[in-house]
């Protein structure tokens, strides 16, 4: 059951124990990182706070990289999913990766979080002033469609990439 006392936050350090939780499942269950800034190393988790705040920043990006936010969403003190929003796209996001990635921790799946997840990832992008937003997924991802589609994904066009060997809808999202 999902509480109302449910919010998207910034990483802190509050949430520590919490957080390496939902990482240690998606090890566990042999999942892929994603959103990408769940593979970062949190031995020094002073220090990956402070390295994703530099990021939203714009600094000491990964070469090819372009600024970009994470947010966790919280339910009940616990860290259920986690997003990431590129600021812009270059060539490789507006082909592929779009503007916002998003995951959730296994145990806490097929329960909407996902879905809330991502309308409280759009507000922020519209807050940055970016509209319209791309999301892209999988196309046998049917879950992160369904997701998109609820949050009022127009699909553009289905792309196949050879990266990941799979055909990638592209979905845009205007904001208004
Ligand atoms: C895709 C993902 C984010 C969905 O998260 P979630 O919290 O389970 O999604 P929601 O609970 O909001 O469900 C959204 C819809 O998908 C459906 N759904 C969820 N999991 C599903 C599954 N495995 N197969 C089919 N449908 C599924 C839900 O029933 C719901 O549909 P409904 O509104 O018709 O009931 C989650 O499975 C995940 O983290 N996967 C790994 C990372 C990933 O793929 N991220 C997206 C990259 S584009």
């Amino acid at each position: 059951m999902i509480d109302t006392n449910i919010k998207l936050i910034h990483p802190c350090i509050e949430y520590k124990n919490s957080y390496i939780g939902l990482v240690t499942e998606f090890v566990i269950n042999n999942e892929p990182f994603i959103p990408f800034p769940l593979k970062m190393d949190f031995k020094d988790f002073a220090q990956m706070i402070k390295k994703l705040k530099g990021y939203a920043r714009g600094e000491n990006l990964m070469p090819g990289f372009v600024p970009h936010s994470t947010y966790w969403l919280v339910d009940n003190k616990e860290v259920v999913a986690v997003a990431n929003l590129r600021h812009r796209l270059n060539e490789h996001l507006l082909k592929e990766g779009g503007h916002i990635g998003y995951g959730v921790k296994p145990s806490s799946r097929k329960k909407g979080y996902a879905t809330i997840l991502l309308a409280g990832t759009i507000k922020k992008a519209k807050e940055k002033g970016i509209n319209p937003i791309l999301v892209t997924c999988e196309k046998d991802n049917i879950a992160s469609a369904k997701v998109i589609q609820k949050n009022n994904g127009i699909l553009d066009d289905e792309i196949f990439s050879p990266a990941h060997n799979e055909i990638i809808q592209r979905y845009w999202i205007h904001t208004g």
